[in-house]
């Protein structure tokens, strides 16, 4: 799939100058082919090298896109290529976003998340000391190509987190694609290609639909937060170190089921059977044993509080989830639970 680059870039831009944005290395593995490629339809591509890692997704890492930009001369009609995962799609697109107010890009997402997740949406920006992707805008690139042949390099357990993501994408709208995991978990585990591809497309495909009909999250976008707002709580307190973002969604995923069984929403079966999946595909489910009253105080400086409440994304069965408020009471009681069990 990414020999098509050239020609699928080809489809959407006239442009000479393109600047592929990658870390030293996805260079070192996909570069050489990439710039080929490029060469090959008659690009005159670049590559500005970033160093690797969410601390680096900052305003001074993209201020040396805009460095390599203004040094080439390039012009409205000039492209940018994020090659990488989310944090390379993120500052790309960012870039994008705002060098000369707006010049097109292209994603070609290299981890599972980028691939199902961040390449998709036009959700771009970096994060600030204070808080993660505080600054940032919505801009949609003009190509997403996504060749799950390029996870065979990712590290396994930055693999293995991504999956979490897709068993989201199954719990919140689409039984099928659950229960295919569950049928599948060694072949998908093995990397199997009809089965990954399968799991991949499908995911982009909910993550594209759900995004057409509610940009800019005022609704149906907020399901896909499922897991997160847990697991988002769970990332900060152990700062960002202890858990990959998707190890963190898979115990937030849990906690959320628990929390729908709780209030009479979601049910034992639900629990166990995402339990179940999450553990054979590798994914810590047990939440740890953090201090409640930190957690609480995360979860109530989150942009989603509302009146004292917080909106929760909670799944009634496999394949259908609601967004309800909860009160302040219900959630200290179940992190107590939860914390110490
Ligand atoms: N924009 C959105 O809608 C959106 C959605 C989800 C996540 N995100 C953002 O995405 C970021 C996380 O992205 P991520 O999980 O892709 O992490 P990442 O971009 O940090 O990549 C993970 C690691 O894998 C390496 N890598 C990437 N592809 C590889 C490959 N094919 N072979 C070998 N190594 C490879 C990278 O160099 C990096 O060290 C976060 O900053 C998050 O905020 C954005
Ligand atoms: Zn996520």
């Amino acid at each position: 799939m990414i020999h098509l680059l050239g020609e699928e870039m080809r489809k959407v831009s006239s442009a000479e100058k393109v600047m592929i944005v990658t870390h030293p290395r996805i260079n070192r593995l996909y570069g050489n082919d990439v710039v080929a490629r490029l060469k090959g339809v008659g690009f005159s591509p670049t590559v500005v090298q970033l160093p690797e890692g969410e601390r680096h997704k900052t305003l001074s890492h993209v201020q040396r896109i805009y460095d390599g930009l203004i040094q080439k001369r390039f012009e409205r009609s000039s492209l940018l290529v994020a090659l990488g995962g989310g944090v390379v799609g993120d500052m790309t697109g960012f870039a994008a976003a705002t060098f000369l107010r707006g010049i097109s890009y292209v994603q070609c997402p290299t981890t599972v998340v980028a691939q199902i997740d961040a390449a998709i949406g036009g959700k771009t920006g970096v994060d600030h000391p204070k808080g993660k992707n505080l600054i940032g805008a919505i801009y949609q690139p003009s190509l997403v190509l996504i060749d799950p042949l390029l996870l065979a390099t990712l590290p396994k357990r930055e693999f293995i987190a991504g999956l979490a993501e897709i068993v989201k994408y199954g719990v919140i709208l689409d039984k099928k694609l659950f229960y295919f995991m569950e049928k599948n978990v060694d072949a998908i585990l093995a990397q199997e290609p009809s089965v990954l591809t399968y799991c991949m497309r499908r995911s982009a495909e909910i993550k594209a639909a759900v995004v057409g009909a509610d940009e800019r999250e005022s609704g149906l976008r907020k399901i896909l937060n499922y897991g997160h707002t847990f697991g988002h709580a769970i990332e900060t307190v152990t700062g960002y170190r202890q858990y990959k973002h998707g190890e963190a969604v898979a115990i937030g995923m849990m906690a959320a089921a628990r929390m729908s069984d709780r209030l009479g929403i979601g049910n034992r079966e639900l629990i166990d059977r995402q339990e179940r999946l999450l553990e054979r595909l590798g994914l810590p489910t047990r939440f740890p044993r953090l201090n409640p009253v930190e957690i609480m105080k995360v979860l109530y400086t989150d942009k989603k509080v509302v009146g004292g409440k917080i909106h929760f994304v909670l799944p009634e069965k496999i394949g259908s989830v609601g967004v309800q408020k909860v009160e302040r009471d219900s959630i200290e009681g179940i992190l107590r639970d939860l914390c110490l069990s």
